[in-house]
């Protein structure tokens, strides 16, 4: 569904300021493939989704989704096919349109005619339907301005925005990290009840571990533009907290066990 190929991505080439943000990154998703991506600050993750959403283009390398070659496609085109949830709750929902305005203008992306202006009730109902199982009690509020919820609330719109045009792949770039506790444990179970009722191929970034872990099927970790292990199936079940805090570890250049240079785990 997702392929990404040898792709290369330096910032200020040529200057005193170069940065090599992604250095000959290759992953391959399946459709329906859940991934989390680890890594510290600076390592690329961003950027790797960046280059997907089709917001930065790649030096070298190819991007093709759903066999279509988005290599060179600007992100207005992408956004037919990528939808994306930022870790700002403010950035992903347009405050002075109501929650309903938000949810038809996502849900007429990818379309070539949306539900238009007029918002019938057949349409209303639909829209309730799918903000109820959110337990914000959003279903009730649908003329209320998104700019007047609270950050978790923007959060699971944006989060239910993103969702509902049914994207051929998801991006979601620490989507709960600026939530409290109790927030992004909600944001985390409508993420997997989202992707798992409609398959979505996914790409998750986190800096939260236990998250990292529990949620998808298969878990890379980034270091300085590369990939550079990588976890699946029973490998990624058996991981624990600890393991992985000694990859990162030993990728500091200390002592651990280490299972860099991109060991495939199955
Ligand atoms: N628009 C940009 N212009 C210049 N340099 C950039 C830009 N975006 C990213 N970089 C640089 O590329 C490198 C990778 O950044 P990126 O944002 O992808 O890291 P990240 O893994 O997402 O980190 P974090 O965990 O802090 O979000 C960094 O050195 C960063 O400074
Ligand atoms: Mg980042």
């Amino acid at each position: 569904m997702l392929d990404i190929e040898a792709v290369t991505k330096t910032f200020f080439r040529g200057t005193v300021n170069e940065r090599v943000a992604l250095s000959d990154v290759s992953l391959h998703l399946d459709e329906g493939d859940f991934v989390t991506v680890i890594g510290s600050n600076g390592a690329g993750k961003s950027t790797l989704l960046n280059i997907v959403s089709g917001r930065y283009q790649a030096d070298i390398g190819r991007i093709t989704i759903g066999g279509r070659d988005t290599t060179r496609m600007p992100d207005w085109r992408t956004a037919r096919l990528v939808s994306r949830v930022f870790q700002d709750p403010m950035a992903g929902t347009a405050p002075h349109l109501t929650i309903e305005e938000n949810l038809s203008l996502a849900y007429s992306r990818g379309r070539a005619r949306g539900f238009g202006p007029a918002l019938t009730r057949r349409r209303r109902k639909l829209l309730r339907e799918v903000l109820a199982p959110l337990e914000q009690g959003l279903e009730d509020r649908l003329t209320t301005k998104a700019g007047l919820l609270s950050g978790g609330q923007r959060q699971a719109l944006s989060l239910t925005m993103a969702t509902f045009s049914n994207p051929r792949v998801l991006l979601l770039d620490e989507h709960t990290a600026a939530l409290d506790p109790a927030r992004a444990a909600l944001i985390a179970r409508l993420t997997d009840e989202a992707v798992a009722r409609q398959g979505l191929t996914t790409l998750m970034v986190t800096h939260n571990m236990e998250q990292a872990l529990s949620m998808g099927n298969r878990l890379i970790m980034m270091h300085e533009g590369r990939i550079v292990f990588e976890l699946s199936g029973r490998a990624k079940e058996e991981a624990t907290i600890e393991s992985l805090l000694a990859e990162f570890e030993h990728l500091r250049g200390g002592v651990g066990p280490g299972m860099s240079d991109r060991t495939l785990l199955a």
